[in-house]
């Protein structure tokens, strides 16, 4: 199969092969996703296929609309309208209880969702003209991190696909916020672009998922089925090097070799420290959305690169921090050092 880059231009042939059950890489605020329509089961298995994702890992379902989540969920409580009030169209998914319309092979046989209203112009564009809700996991063949581009998303899916719209480079650079709300308190499942905190203010008490924060134990079952698979991950080893910037850097110089294949995540001010080897910049030490925003671009690039091992400084959990440690954690196989 040929994989045809569109313009944005051409959102409405992007719009026709989701209707008649292909594949399109669409650009969202995240991360590019994968989309086909999420009402034809047939082609949500594709999808499946394209990534070499395992069945039991669900997808979530993307709407142009907060007016589209009764047409496939019931019970919504009073929470969800709250939560799309603030946050939709926006980078927040929630977890909710599903009518029988949605495929099983949609939500992997649970009796829930995820729903999200992605704020991405382009992307709306596609979801308003297919007129069906599109199924779409992140745009990575399984395992790698997610794409940030329409480049990186071809570098994974060439030849696998119908069609990427390329929509410019993504503005979050993480993936959705997922909250479950079938629960009591509402629990945090994947931290992303809406931080924590923002949730808290409207919600009040938040659970974290335990998912969210260590390696699970042998036996132990996520919530959100796709926590437990690794992640995220580039080819080369990742050591993440915790503590304040200043000895987190130190750390890293302390302990990297001379070798050149030893590559280095950094903040901005310490890029100089490390000349001598492949290094990307993740911004400057408080600025959070930015590295959000470079993340997957810089593990990408050290593949790219050809290194054999990453040493990445580890910004505080605050705010964005949580998404962007989350994703450092689990691409390291949660290989973590204090400095
Ligand atoms: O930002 C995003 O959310 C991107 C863009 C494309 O919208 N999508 C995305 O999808 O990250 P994906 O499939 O890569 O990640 C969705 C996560 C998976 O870990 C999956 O296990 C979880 O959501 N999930 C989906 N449905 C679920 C459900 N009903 N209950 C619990 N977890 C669920
Ligand atoms: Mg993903």
């Amino acid at each position: 199969m040929r994989t045809n880059l569109l313009t944005v231009n051409e959102f409405e042939a992007a719009a026709r092969i989701i209707r008649v059950g292909g594949l399109v890489g669409i650009p969202t605020e995240t991360v590019y996703g994968l989309g086909a329509n999420g009402l034809n089961p047939l082609a949500v298995d594709r999808i499946f296929q394209a990534k070499g994702r395992p069945q039991d890992n669900p997808l979530i379902l993307h709407i142009p609309d907060p007016s589209w989540l009764e047409r496939y969920c019931q019970d919504i409580p009073k929470s969800a309208w709250q939560l799309a009030k603030r946050f939709w169209p926006g980078p927040l998914t929630m977890i909710l209880r599903r009518k029988s319309i949605v495929p099983d092979v949609v939500t992997a046989g649970l009796d829930t969702v995820g729903m999200r209203c992605p704020a991405h112009s382009v992307c709306r564009a596609v979801i308003q003209a297919a007129g069906v809700p599109v199924a779409a996991p992140s745009g990575n063949l399984s395992g790698k991190p997610s794409p940030t581009t329409a480049r990186h998303m071809l570098d994974d899916m060439d030849g696998r696909i119908n069609a990427i719209l390329d929509g410019g480079d993504c503005q979050v650079g993480v993936e959705s916020t997922i909250i479950d709300l079938t629960c009591r308190p509402p629990r945090l499942l994947r931290p992303g672009g809406v931080p924590l905190e923002e949730l808290q203010a409207v919600l009040g008490e938040v659970e974290v998922d335990p998912a969210v924060v260590r390696p699970l134990d042998e036996g132990e079952k996520p919530r959100a089925p796709g926590m437990k698979y690794r992640h995220y991950a580039p080819k080369a080893p990742v050591t993440v090097v915790r503590g304040d910037p200043l000895r987190s850097a130190q750390y890293i110089l302390d302990h990297i070799t001379a070798s050149y294949w030893e590559g280095v995540i950094c903040f901005n001010e310490f890029a100089h420290w490390f000349e001598d080897h492949p290094v990307e910049q993740l911004g400057g030490s408080l600025d959070r959305f930015e590295h959000a925003r470079r993340l997957f671009r810089a593990l990408r690039a050290m593949d790219e690169n050809g290194v054999k091992h990453i040493w990445a400084q580890c910004p505080d959990t605050d705010g964005m921090g949580l998404a962007v440690v989350n994703r450092l954690n689990k691409a390291s196989g949660f290989h973590i050092v204090d400095a």
